[in-house]
């Protein structure tokens, strides 16, 4: 029996950002207006409410991550976070060794301060990842050298979801003593992310991609075997023992330690979940289109993450035929260039296939109905664009004019 149709629109774009879960807002309305002190406030006891908030939340996203709460510093976002990681290691450690090592499918939050970076005199090198966006932890052990201060990889990437072998190349960077930053905006509080198990000496978060607020976000920051010197890049009141000054956001500050209770507590739960509705989704498209190509493992992936390819349609136009589902045509942060995406070109798609793709971000909100009405409607819309396309019409899926497609990764 098919599901009950949903109301329009359906919001499919998880990677970009999460709404708010009513719990979380709930949690922070009271810091607004009742516990409304500086948590810095010593000396009386709305400063004293406001800073039993914040270390509940520090508690409870240390909770998330397996470490002590000392170990996060709150900033206002993944993009801070790595900025800070990146910049401050850079500059507290770079007599030690001037050399970095990251991958090219990183966001631009980590790619453009490494090129700051290597301006500023350090040496950068950017990994190359195989057809199904992987990067190995030998590719990372080749790159090494002598001077290596720090490696840069991410957990979960935001366009196709992949997950990178975190626990192999910690286990290589502590054995090398390298420094390990991971940019978990998109793994964390989705998959499993324990900085003990992994080997992570540095960690970037961010609320709003787990059912939080946005403009707040965590770095975690190692304190012990080894502590790991951080210089900070904000300076003007020696807040977050001196990593970054700036009055804390009590209520942006809660909601994230609410939104990393939630997501400790119901995650593995959810994950199952959305995997099903993902797996459900893929079959549904492929019944239909069966040239589809998946972009990036299907096994080392992001459960709610799906990013397909469909030879002969236009992106962008697919995107507008299909406006009653919030999906993304690339990364939203660069979908405002028509650029194909780093990513994609990263894992060697053709441009045309990469102009081709739509990535389904599933959530919390979402449901079968979601899944089968955005199934049908993208079979439908890519249908009907190939019909009008020359010389596509009338359209086939095995039409001898569908431009050369790589083979699909494996599943
Ligand atoms: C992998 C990754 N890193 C960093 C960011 C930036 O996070 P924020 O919006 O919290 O600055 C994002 C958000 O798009 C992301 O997906």
């Amino acid at each position: 029996m098919p599901a009950l149709a949903a109301t329009l629109p359906v919001y499919l774009d998880h990677h970009a950002t999460t709404p708010c879960d009513p719990r979380v807002v709930a949690a922070m309305v009271p810091h607004l207006s009742e516990t409304y002190g500086n948590a810095s406030s010593r000396s009386h006891a709305f400063g004293w409410a406001a800073e039993a908030a914040v270390e509940q939340a520090r508690d409870q996203v240390a909770a998330l991550l397996g470490c002590t709460p000392k170990e996060i510093c709150f900033t206002s976002g993944a993009t801070e976070a790595d900025n800070l990681a990146l910049f401050g290691v850079a500059a507290a450690n770079g007599a030690r060794g001037r050399h970095l090592v990251s991958v090219c499918t990183e966001h631009k939050a980590v790619l453009e301060p490494l090129d700051a970076l290597r301006q500023r005199g350090f040496e950068v090198t950017r990994l190359p990842v195989d057809a199904d966006g992987l990067v190995t932890a030998e590719q990372i052990e080749a790159a090494l050298r002598p001077d290596t201060l720090l490696v840069s990889v991410m957990a979960a990437n935001n366009e196709i979801g992949t997950l990178a072998p975190l626990a192999d190349i910690g286990r290589l960077c502590k054995a090398r003593g390298v420094l390990f930053h991971s940019d978990a905006a998109q793994a964390a509080g989705h998959v499993p992310l324990d900085v003990e198990a992994l080997g992570l000496d540095l960690v970037s978060l961010s609320a709003h991609k787990i059912y939080g607020p946005k403009g707040i976000g965590a770095l975690y920051v190692r304190r012990r075997n080894p502590m790991v010197r951080l210089a900070p890049q904000q300076l003007g009141g020696g807040h977050e023992r001196g990593r970054r000054a700036g009055t804390l956001p009590v209520h942006q500050i809660v909601g994230l330690g609410e939104a990393a209770r939630i997501a400790r507590e119901e995650g593995a739960a959810e994950a199952a979940r959305l995997a099903g509705l993902r797996d459900t989704l893929l079959d549904r498209l492929r019944a239909d289109l069966p040239d589809l190509r998946v972009n990036g493992s299907l096994s080392q992936r992001l459960p709610n993450n799906l990013n397909v390819s469909f030879p002969g349609v236009e992106g962008e136009a697919l995107l507008m035929a299909l406006r009653d589902f919030a999906l993304s045509s690339g990364a939203a942060c660069t979908s405002a260039t028509l650029e194909p995406s780093h990513v994609l070109r990263a894992l060697g798609v053709p441009s045309d296939l990469a102009h081709a793709s739509l990535r389904f971000g599933l959530g919390r909100g979402n449901t079968l109905a979601h899944v089968e009405q955005v199934a049908a409607a993208t079979v439908a819309a890519v249908r009907r664009l190939r019909a009008l396309r020359e010389p596509w019409a009338p359209a086939t899926e095995s039409s001898p004019h569908l431009p050369e497609t790589k083979p699909t990764p494996s599943l």
